[in-house]
């Protein structure tokens, strides 16, 4: 336990341009730097680091907050981890609070644990490498299976000898407590080592420590399994742990796509061939928490299985967790009687990637035609395929992807889609009370909104749902630029407020609705274009009556921030130029968000008369998409204070 000295220290003197420098790349620009924002893709930078507030803030996307705000999101830091890495980067020695005596014992008990598991993993190694049964046995077993010495050692593979108690022995005589030993699971509880004559695999936790073993026969015996696996323990908690993930983060949020497979040599193999962003669920399904781990790093899950009818199984088994938490879930299945593994070294590396590609299939398309495939023509256990579809479908959270699934399965199930739909909406409900039920205080006083099935866009839709701002939001962007547009957006580049709104909107000008706003913003673009300024004389003094009207209406009743406001949206009266800058941005982003709903509704129609399967998941993949732009940018305005008008 950091202390809060400590804290205090550490945060003051960690210096925010240098943290975020690292990163990015900063310009200076007054009294602040700038530079691309790495938290949402962008062009133009709207970064800032402001040294003298030890402060970051993107005005693109709102995100803010302190070094170590920054490291949590960037590099996916853990509090304690952040202040740790700050404290290195800056000198800072850490004061570790006084630890209770039941922490200190927790504490002390788990370091001895890695310890243990350390000096078993040493021992594993040495007896693979150095001894002679180890070499001859356990290496040539590696070596026959195509691993390379180099990933031998990265994944700390290693060999148990055939010893009753060689491991204990050599422990106890080192001082490790055999106590330990037993916890960790190394060591029965008659002193006999637990491992034996098998080829070691090391598992570890997300930073890199040996918290578990598993240990492979080395004969074809049937009466003994082929893993035996360490135990649980203080240090291994099976549900959090994901074979590889250590190794695989980074490769992860680089692909921006996790595959997940069953065994360990499927992890190894594929990372030997250069798939590295691959973990194993060993031989388990998937838990929440595994799941949770995942999409820490991404929001693409690929699921990878064997051909055959476990494989299958296997892979039904685990999506259904990975879809309630909102990941994309594709599933792969390989050739019959192939693992990746197996697969991989038959067809090399560039084969098989090219294989993932072309063969990932929705999940529930997948579970669909592989629970078809079992039920044949039996109209019965037709009936119970759809209903078992349906429970999956009815775990995602996005109504119109659900809605989709629906349209889909129905056509593959030649269903009529109202009743699967009913079907549907039944198992929902019935989730929906279970989870109320589940809740504290049994769900009473639960608003609509907090319900789990809603996304946030049909929050925003369902809590307005003529959303005033719809209408005015093509007015804003004209009185936006009628009322301000010369005032200057971005300092070192000199644009105008104008110039940004106009190259902002350029992509939904076509669906600006009114003529009269239509009007506005062509004349600006064409002033922009030519470089002359777009300011209140021109548009009052324009030869249009109606432009002419419509200025002079704006400019005689001037926005500016009422008193009022301070209370109401707990904000602070601005300094005139950031007002203007934070009220153009909140208005373009207004006149996005109307233009994105109505191009997502209007593709919804579209899906209804498609059936093509190509071009419903053309039109899915577009609607995740617009989605995704969607909850973007109601997000961001949340966080911009709309303009009162
Ligand atoms: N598993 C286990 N205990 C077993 C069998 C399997 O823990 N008795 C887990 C292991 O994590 C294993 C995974 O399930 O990696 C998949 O099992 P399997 O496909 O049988 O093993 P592989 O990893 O493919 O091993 P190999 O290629 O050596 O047969
Ligand atoms: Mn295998």
């Amino acid at each position: 336990m950091i202390t809060e000295r400590s804290k205090q220290d550490i945060l003051e003197a960690a210096k925010i341009e240098e943290v975020v420098g690292e990163f990015v790349a900063l310009k200076r620009r007054g009294s602040n730097m700038v530079g691309l924002c790495p938290f949402h893709p962008e062009k133009t930078p709207s970064f800032a680091v402001s040294p003298s507030k030890n402060l970051f803030k993107c005005f693109g996307c709102g995100k803010a907050g302190d070094s170590v705000t920054f490291l949590m999101e960037h590099e996916h830091l853990s509090f304690p981890e952040a202040l740790r890495y700050l404290a290195g980067k800056f000198g800072v020695e850490i004061e570790e609070k006084e630890w209770s005596p039941e922490e200190l014992e927790i504490r002390q008990l788990n370091e001895s644990l890695y310890l243990v598991n350390d000096f078993a993993l040493n021992y594993f190694q040495e007896q693979l490498f150095e001894t002679d049964r180890g070499k001859s046995v356990g290496m040539s077993y590696f070596k026959q299976r195509g691993f390379r010495e180099d990933l031998i050692r990265k994944f700390g593979l290693g060999f148990a000898p055939d010893t009753t108690d060689g491991l204990t022995r050599e422990a106890s005589q080192k001082g490790y407590s055999l106590e330990h030993l037993q916890q960790l699971g190394l060591t029965s509880e008659h002193g006999r080592d637990f491992f034996r004559n098998r080829v070691m695999f090391t598992i570890h936790n997300q930073s890199g420590k040996a918290v578990g073993f598993a240990g492979r026969i080395l004969s074809q015996d049937k009466n003994s399994p082929k893993y035996i696996n360490s135990p649980e323990s203080d240090i291994y908690h099976k549900s959090k742990v994901l074979y590889g993930m250590f190794f695989a983060q980074r490769p992860i949020r680089k692909e921006d796509e996790c595959i997940l497979v069953e065994g360990y040599t499927d992890v190894l193999s594929l990372h030997q061939g250069g798939v590295e962003n691959v973990v194993a669920s060993s031989g388990t399904s998937l838990t929440v928490e595994q799941i949770r781990l995942i999409k820490r790093f991404t929001p693409n899950l690929k699921v990878v299985y064997d051909g055959d009818a476990a494989g299958r199984k296997a892979a039904l088994r685990g999506s259904d967790l990975a879809l309630e938490q909102d990941l994309n879930v594709r599933v792969v299945l390989l050739p019959d009687g192939e693992d990746p593994d197996s697969y991989l070294r038959n067809v090399g590396p560039e084969a098989f990637t090219g294989y993932l590609k072309e063969n990932a299939q929705d999940f529930i398309l997948f579970k669909t035609s592989s629970l078809l495939e079992e039920a044949g023509h039996d109209p019965i256990r037709r009936t119970s395929v759809a209903k078992d579809v349906l429970s999956s479908v009815a775990r995602i959270p996005d109504a119109l992807k659900r809605a989709m699934y629906v349209k889909e399965c129905a056509r593959l199930l030649d269903m009529e889609e109202a009743s699967l739909h009913s079907e549907l909406n039944k198992q929902i409900r019935s989730g929906l009370q279970k989870k109320l039920k589940d809740q504290p205080g049994g769900g009473k006083g639960t608003a609509v909104s907090d319900l789990p099935f809603e996304s946030e866009i049909e929050r925003q839709e369902n809590r307005r749902p003529e959303a005033p701002e719809d209408d005015f939001c093509e007015l804003d962007i004209a009185r936006v630029l009628i009322t301000f547009g010369d005032q200057v957006f971005d300092e070192a580049d000199k644009e105008s407020i104008a110039g940004f709104v106009v190259r902002n909107i350029e992509d939904v000008f076509d669906s600006i609705e009114q003529n009269l706003f239509r009007k506005i913003v062509q004349l600006t673009m064409e002033r922009v274009k030519d470089k002359l300024p777009v300011n209140p004389f021109f548009f009052i003094h324009h030869e249009d009556q109606e432009v002419q009207k419509l200025a002079v209406d704006l400019l005689q009743s001037p926005y500016e921030i009422s008193p009022g406001w301070t209370d109401r949206f707990e904000v602070y009266p601005k300094l005139p130029e950031e007002n203007f800058f934070d009220d153009a941005l909140s208005t373009v982003y207004r006149l996005k968000f109307k233009v994105i709903r109505k191009v997502i509704r209007e593709n919804h129609e579209e899906m209804k008369n498609i059936s093509n399967p190509e071009e419903v998941s053309i039109r899915l993949k577009m609607h995740m998409e617009l989605k995704e732009k969607a909850s973007w940018l109601a997000e961001k305005l949340g966080t911009v204070v709309p303009p009162k008008f």
